[in-house]
């Protein structure tokens, strides 16, 4: 399965990768967890998107095509990978049709403007994996603990009000395209296309995620 998450930001798709990846046994290919990583490690990349991800922009499209090619080619990703907050604008998916890496589905997480500002200024990750909770919704066992190793949860860098508000704007502008592309490319009935669902990403996380999965059939 080569599946795609599209969405706002706090939109759920991390969260919902988790069970996603896990119940189809295939990677998750988040560009934010691995441009963060990137960070942590002050590599050339990560100094680059850093000041690029604090201001709420994108990373070039160059950088991170060349970024998601070579995770593909690894050998996990030869049965399949989920696709988180990647592809982010119209180059980036021209880039994969070009490249020939044919994708299964495409499946939108639509979210009210009203609860993404709620559900990111709670938000609270546990860096090294990328695992997501938050404080009041979707809670750890112990406060500000991860579930699996016990170590800190941090609040994200861009989750300050200011940045979401310029994050939501660049979504509209140059992610929610991408809505129009896939469900219209859908719609052609080329054997190429992936296959576009749509689900509302409120309710609870086990809610959507049993929506998610009746989606995919
Ligand atoms: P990225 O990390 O991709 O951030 P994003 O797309 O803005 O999405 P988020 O991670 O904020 O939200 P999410 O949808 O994963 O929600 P989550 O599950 O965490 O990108 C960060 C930055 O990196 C970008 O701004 C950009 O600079 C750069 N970048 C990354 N990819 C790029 C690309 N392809 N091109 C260029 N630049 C790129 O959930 C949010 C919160 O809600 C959590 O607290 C969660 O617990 C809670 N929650 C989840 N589900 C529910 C529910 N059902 N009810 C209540 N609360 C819920
Ligand atoms: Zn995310």
């Amino acid at each position: 399965m080569r599946l795609i998450l599209l969405g706002a930001p706090g939109a759920g798709k991390g969260t919902q990768a988790t069970f996603l990846c896990q119940k189809y046994g295939i990677p998750q290919v988040s560009t934010g967890d691995m441009l963060r990583a990137a960070v942590k490690a002050g590599t050339p990349l990560g100094v680059e998107a850093k000041k690029v991800m604090d201001s709420g922009g994108l990373v070039s499209d160059d950088l991170i095509i060349a970024l998601v090619k070579e995770r593909i080619a690894q050998p996990d990703c030869a049965k399949g990978f989920l696709f988180d907050g990647f592809p982010r604008t119209i180059p980036q998916a021209e880039a994969m049709r070009a490249a020939g890496v044919k994708i299964d589905a495409v499946l939108e997480i639509d979210v009210p403007h009203e609860a993404i500002i709620e559900r990111m200024s709670g938000r609270r990750t546990h860096q090294p994996s990328g695992r997501t909770y938050h404080v009041k919704y979707n809670p750890p066992k112990v406060a500000g603990k991860d579930d699996v190793t016990g170590e800190d949860l941090i609040q994200r860098e861009d989750d300050k009000e200011e940045t979401v508000k310029k994050r939501l704007e660049v979504y509209q502008s140059q992610t929610r395209p991408l809505v129009d592309y896939y469900s219209q490319w859908a719609a052609t009935g080329d054997a190429q296309a992936p296959r576009y669902r749509r689900i509302s990403g409120t309710g609870s996380v086990d809610e959507i995620t049993a929506r998610a999965l009746q989606a995919l059939g």
